[in-house]
């Protein structure tokens, strides 16, 4: 019997973002791969409802409730990884925010915050991580079109997401000779939590015009994306930025 490429069997992956949207179907889909997740967010609620989608698939999950922001939250999460499995294979860095402001509006608050969550704690946890990592590990970003292209009133998300693009592929780089992969996924819109409230019924129509695929995606476009690369079947596949976006950005 062969075994594919694709599956994730004996690998352990920590998951940021876990209680919510992308990062919670991304878990979802490695115990569905065969792999075990540690769930990383920090409602403790909505991370129990995450794990027990997880568990579902009959992999072993843990959860671990961390505001990443802190300067103790990566060695905690891998502390509680370590305790609960003994070994870490993969991360990713799917926790993100998105604060829609003009650029009149971006405080310094907007502006650190972009700063602080979505670039800050996902390369301080992957500082953290990457020395547990043995060859054939696997870094997986949650980027977004919005590292690729510029959008009004999104600067201070789009510098978060570039920054994100340009250290997926230093660090890429920089892991690989050791058999370290790092990439990332950039999705394009995507119905969940995080524009629930921002996607109006004008907003929609303007972005199913703008979308060769003619919808908005859903979670289960992007998790698909994330599971391959960190399993085997992506073994060469090196810094590189995964668009999922509907063929947003390649008009
Ligand atoms: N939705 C889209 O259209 C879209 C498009 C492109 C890229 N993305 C990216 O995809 C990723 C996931 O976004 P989503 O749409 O799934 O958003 P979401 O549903 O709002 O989920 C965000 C996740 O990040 C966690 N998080 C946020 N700040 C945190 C912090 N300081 N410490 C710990 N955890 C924190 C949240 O944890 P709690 O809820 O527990 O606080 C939650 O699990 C983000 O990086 C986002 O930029 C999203």
């Amino acid at each position: 019997m062969t075994t594919s490429p694709f599956r994730l069997d004996g690998t352990v992956t920590v998951v940021t973002g876990a209680s919510s949207g992308i990062g919670a179907e991304i878990a979802r889909a490695v115990g569905e791969a065969g792999g075990d997740v540690l769930l990383v967010g920090r409602s403790a609620g909505r991370l129990t409802a995450s794990l027990d989608a997880v568990a579902a698939t009959g992999a072993r999950a843990a959860v671990a409730a961390v505001e990443l922001r802190d300067d103790a939250a990566p060695q905690a999460v891998v502390d509680a990884a370590l305790a609960e499995f003994g070994r870490i294979d993969g991360l990713v860095n799917a926790a993100g925010i998105y604060r829609m402001a003009a650029l009149a509006d971006t405080t310094d608050e907007v502006l650190d915050e972009h700063w602080e969550v979505n670039v800050r704690a996902p390369y301080r946890l992957t500082r953290e991580v990457a020395p547990h990592l043995g060859d054939g590990g696997s870094i997986v970003f949650v980027s977004s079109m919005s590292g690729h292209v510029g959008s009004p009133n999104d600067s201070a998300y789009c510098a978060s997401k570039g920054a994100i693009e340009l250290v997926v592929k230093a660090l890429g780089t920089e892991l690989a000779p050791r058999g370290v992969r790092v990439n990332a996924v950039a999705p394009g819109n995507v119905h969940t939590s995080m524009n629930a409230e921002l996607i109006t019924p004008e907003l929609e129509a303007e972005i199913l015009a703008t979308t060769p695929a003619g919808r908005i995606g859903e979670v289960g476009d992007i998790a698909p994306a994330v599971v391959y690369l960190l399993s085997g079947a992506s073994r060469y596949v090196v810094g590189t930025s995964l668009r999922v976006d509907g063929g947003f950005t390649a008009q």
